[in-house]
């Protein structure tokens, strides 16, 4: 049953926001989020609870990277409910991203689609937020998405990367390198396993020694495109285990175009309702590859409780939603709780742990 805050947006709210160009709409609510203080969410029941990489998270869904880029209005993730957030992408230094327009709704579709290319305030803006939030005694898990000015030639890509984790990974739980953003030249690129070797190995020099697990540093995720095909997954999939890669966030937006259902003159990545069957495609072809011995964080099209208890049956650990909160608004974090309560009550499953993977 919808609550009455979900009604509030789809009736009132919504239709008010939509008449708007989408990034104006979007630079509103989160200037108004925010504003929103720190405060306790209520306690999430236990049985949704995870501790994933040592972390303990109170319940697995998250807010996915783009929506709150320069940790703006984090204390409102944690009021909606949700058990993380995961921040960015953030580059190293300011960057205005690509020339307006580049986002559009597709709302017959329950689509987004974004040309954005990464507008960012920079490491140092994000960094000394996150900081205050923490004091201010916040305690969302949080993810920081990171990747490269654009100005940045690919043999500085690991500098880039390298400068990034150094400066945020004191305030994350853990740190995710975007690889996959469609509206990057040349960044999907380093999702092929020898560029990924390099990186991580040019990056994070600790990793590349024997194995002896992280040595101090936050567990380290890469994300990937849900383009890439059967051989190239099992390829990165095999590279991120030699790598000692603690997870992979699948998955970005897609530059495919054959589920949206309509014609669409837009350029960019495609996000939303028409992403959740190839997400959720890949999210299991991942958990296969890996044996389900490297969480995965499934993202792509959850706008429900079915659709989050399906990416979790496909192998997720946790899950992350964008597209979703913009047609369904803030009380979804609350509503997919529930449901998934009554989906693992349904299955006779305890915990939600106990779903991860029964479908892959
Ligand atoms: C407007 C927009 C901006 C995004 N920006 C980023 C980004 O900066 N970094 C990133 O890793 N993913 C970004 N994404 C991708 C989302 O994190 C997510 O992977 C994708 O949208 C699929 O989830 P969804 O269907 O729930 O939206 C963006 C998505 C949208 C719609």
């Amino acid at each position: 049953m919808a609550s009455l805050s979900d009604l509030a947006w789809q009736r009132a709210l919504r239709p008010l926001l939509f008449r708007l160009d989408p990034e104006l709409a979007h630079r509103m609510v989160l200037a108004f989020l925010a504003g929103v203080p720190v405060v306790a969410a209520p306690a999430d029941d236990a049985s949704l609870s995870r501790q994933i990489w040592g972390v303990r998270f109170t319940n697995p869904l998250g807010l996915a990277a783009g929506l709150d880029k320069d940790a703006a209005a984090v204390a409102a993730w944690q009021r909606c409910g949700f058990g993380f957030a995961e921040v960015g992408t953030i580059t190293p230094r300011p960057q205005p991203g690509n020339p307006r327009p580049r986002l559009w709704r597709v709302p017959q579709s329950r689509a987004l689609i974004n040309q954005l290319g990464f507008p960012s305030r920079g490491m140092e803006t994000a960094a000394r937020r996150l900081a205050r939030l923490r004091q201010r005694g916040l305690t969302l898990r949080l993810g920081v998405n990171l990747g490269p000015n654009r100005q940045t030639p690919p043999d500085q890509m690991a500098e880039d990367i390298a400068a990034l984790a150094q400066r945020l990974s004191p305030m994350a739980d853990f740190i995710v390198i975007n690889l996959s953003s469609p509206n990057t030249p040349g960044l999907r690129e380093w999702q092929a396993p020898g560029l990924l070797q390099t990186l991580v190995a040019r990056a994070f020099p600790d990793r590349a020694g024997p194995a002896t697990g992280r040595q101090g540093g936050k567990p380290l995720l890469i994300k990937l495109a849900p383009d890439l095909d059967s051989d190239q997954l099992g390829a990165i999939c095999a590279a991120a285990a030699h790598l000692r890669v603690d997870g992979i966030v699948a998955t970005n937006t897609t530059v495919a175009r054959e589920s949206l259902g309509v014609p669409s003159p837009h350029p960019g990545g495609l996000s939303g309702a028409p992403l959740k069957a190839r997400a959720r495609e890949v999210i299991a072809q991942i958990y296969r590859n890996t044996n389900g011995q490297i969480p995965i964080i499934g993202v792509g099209g959850v706008a429900s409780a079915q659709d989050a208890y399906g990416h979790i049956r496909a192998g997720a650990s946790l899950v992350e939603l964008y597209t979703g909160l913009i047609y369904e608004g803030p009380g979804l974090p609350r509503t997919i709780k529930r449901g998934l309560l009554e989906l693992m009550r349904r299955d006779g499953y305890r915990s939600i742990a106990d779903a991860v993977g029964r479908s892959a």
